[in-house]
């Protein structure tokens, strides 16, 4: 849930450093620090608060030397205060580490190191891997070596970064598990760490992800990397094609917004090159997906966590109406306990924006061990569900910076919908005439996504009606259901007011008994098989004397003329209205975030990538 940084070159590491944290502060911003080798020194800067604090910090007292680790955290043990800050030292300050994961056996290597002597001076699990470095290394060990030992001491998951004044010419990092990437980046006479490639792309787009287990000694010329029982392997340098600007904010006020206004393109992207829309072709290569296996599957699981799980709900109605496989959807922190029934004719399909996400890997695994077909949706290129599936989908949307994911959740919806087709004219469950309407109904979602975002302001009156409300409820059927619940979440998670979303058809099973003036009702009712039902239920509610903010489509007059505040969207078959219908509410989200004077790109407690359990 940290952001990691390191450099070793020849530049002064410390205002790289900075503007690393700064493209990775999404991913943790309690508190942050660097550590700088100067002189055979290290100079430790560390400050609790946002990255400005270390900034001014640093601009104060000003770090020389061309090594060194920066680390943006999100607390997991101890308070988020500067003591507990990253980077943390070894008793004598010559060994310094930078940490992102959990020390699941920490209070037990804390009392065996407190019983030879050593004296701890902060409240985190990563103080105890600095200690542990020291006290290999006391015995004549390298760097490498004593880090190699620690690392084989820990339980749980890791992504490590270290470096020491006695071998100031390196730095070593580590992978243990999932919790979040490491990733090398190369450049000319010199090297960069890092847990997520937005640091990175400034310097270059050539870069190495090392896998759990490995361990990379990196020097201002290269790198080379061991499995921690000291075997050599061989990682290669990949060409990232994400674009440096695309990690910045451009105009837009906040990255969210930026974001959202971004899915014409990036849907237009996920699109290109996987559909021939004359003839009604869908081409997923990557996906390693052949008649044989899609003929075989006889269950598909969708598993996720947060908005990724929410497009696994669209995911599963595609499949199962398409390509007719029984399909459910299990959120990933549950089925990765349940010990769930899935065989060699499962299909798993993990979904995940960063791909680093560690519920979603542990269900991965889960599946991998029962023989599942196991395939993964991932944003960040290179990432662990990227690596361990047999197949994937990557979702071509770019970097996404904002904590409240958008773009990542449309581009899984037009995979998905791409898959279902793909898998139902395999099985042949999806006739030839029907694949061409589909398919030829893609080609206009870019332009209709474009066609919600020039509404934007007509939700401000919506948004204003919502800013100062302690709790609504959204409500969707059919295809829209899974869109109530995202809609409800983007909402409670980046302006605080708690939003709860309902099948519609429930709401008379008991949640009906709060609607009162002063509970709101978000209510999706496109032009769908579920129309008429909505209305029923748009008009139950107002009969109760909710207000009523109803999204429908483009000609309808029925519905804004009952509810308070209507917003139209244009129309599309209810398989791709997901896709539509969610642009309005990530905006009206947005704008309450905005007017109610939110943090809407870093919401408390919240990080980007949940790298932890
Ligand atoms: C989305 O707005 C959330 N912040 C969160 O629910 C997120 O979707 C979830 O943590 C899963 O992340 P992933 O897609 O990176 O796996």
């Amino acid at each position: 849930m940290c952001g990691i940084v390191a450099y070793i070159g020849s530049r002064e590491a410390a205002p790289i450093l900075l503007e690393g944290l700064k493209r990775l502060e999404y991913r943790g911003y309690d508190s942050a620090g660097v550590a700088v080798i100067h002189d055979g020194k290290i100079a430790v800067r560390r400050e609790a608060g946002k990255l400005k604090n270390l900034v001014k910090a640093v601009q104060a007292e000003p770090l020389q030397g061309s090594v060194g680790i920066g680390h943006t955290r999100w607390a997991t043990h101890g308070e988020p205060s500067e003591r507990n800050a990253h980077p943390h030292a070894s008793a004598s300050g010559d060994i310094v580490v930078v940490h992102n994961g959990i020390v699941e056996n920490f209070l037990e290597l804390k009392e065996e190191l407190q019983q030879s002597g050593v004296t701890f001076r902060s409240e985190t699990d990563t103080e105890v891997i600095a200690q542990l470095i020291e006290h290999y290394a006391a015995g004549g060990t390298t760097l490498f070596e004593a880090v190699q030992s620690a690392v084989g001491r820990l339980r749980g998951a890791h992504g490590i970064v270290v470096i020491s004044s006695h071998e100031p010419d390196r730095i070593i990092a580590a992978r243990l598990g999932n919790a979040g990437g490491v990733a090398i980046g190369a450049g000319q006479g010199e090297m960069f760490v890092a847990s997520d490639m937005p640091a990175l792309l400034d310097h270059t787009r050539r870069m190495a992800f090392l896998d759990s287990g490995q361990i990379a000694l990196v020097t201002r010329d290269g790198f080379s990397v061991r499995t921690l029982e000291g075997t050599a392997v061989e990682v290669p340098l990949q060409t990232v094609d994400w674009d440096a600007a695309a990690a910045e904010k451009g105009n837009y006020a906040h990255f969210m917004h930026k974001e959202i206004h971004e899915q014409v393109r990036s849907l237009g992207d996920t699109m290109a090159g996987r559909v021939d829309f004359e003839r009604g072709e869908v081409f997923l290569p990557t996906l390693q997906l052949t008649p044989a296996v899609a003929r075989r599957i006889k269950r598909v699981i969708l598993t996720a966590c947060g908005t990724a799980s929410h497009a696994g709900m669209v995911g599963r109605i595609l499949i199962e109406r398409l390509a007719r496989i029984p399909s459910e959807v299990d959120i990933a922190s549950e089925l990765r306990y349940r010990d769930p029934i899935i065989d060699r004719d499962t299909a798993v399909i993990a979904i995940s924006q960063s791909g680093e996400t560690a519920d979603t890997l542990a269900a991965m695994d889960e599946a991998r061990r029962k023989g599942a077909v196991l395939w993964s949706i991932v944003n960040v290129v290179g990432s662990q569900a990227m690596r361990i599936a047999d197949g994937y989908l990557s979702m071509q949307t770019g970097p996404e910076i904002g904590v409240a994911s958008t773009k990542a959740f449309t581009a899984p919806l037009v995979d998905l919908f791409l898959l279902a087709v793909l898998l139902g004219k395999l099985r042949g469950t999806l006739p030839d005439s029907e694949r061409l309407e589909r398919v030829a109904e893609l080609r206009k979602l870019p332009g209709l996504v474009g066609e919600c975002l020039s509404r934007e302001e007509s939700l401000s009156k919506a948004a204003d009606a919502l800013k100062d409300v302690t709790h609504c409820l959204y409500l969707g059927r059919g295809s829209s259901m899974p869109i109530a619940y995202e809609g409800a979440l983007k909402l409670k998670e980046i302006s605080y007011i708690h939003a709860e979303a309902y099948p519609a058809g429930e709401m008379k099973h008991g949640p009906i008994a709060l609607v009162d003036k002063s509970m709101p009702v978000i209510a999706l009712a496109p032009r769908d098989p579920w129309y008429e039902k909505m209305i029923s239920q748009i008009e139950q509610t107002k009969a109760r004397g909710g207000t009523v903010i109803a999204v429908c489509t483009d000609g309808d007059d029925r519905i804004p003329a009952m509810v308070d505040f209507a917003i139209p969207i244009p129309y599309v078959s209810w398989m791709l209205s997901p896709v539509l219908t969610i642009i309005p509410l990530q905006l009206l989200a947005y704008k309450t975030a905005v007017l109610r004077g939110c943090d809407v790109d870093q919401p408390r407690n919240l990080a980007k990538s949940v790298t932890v359990e």
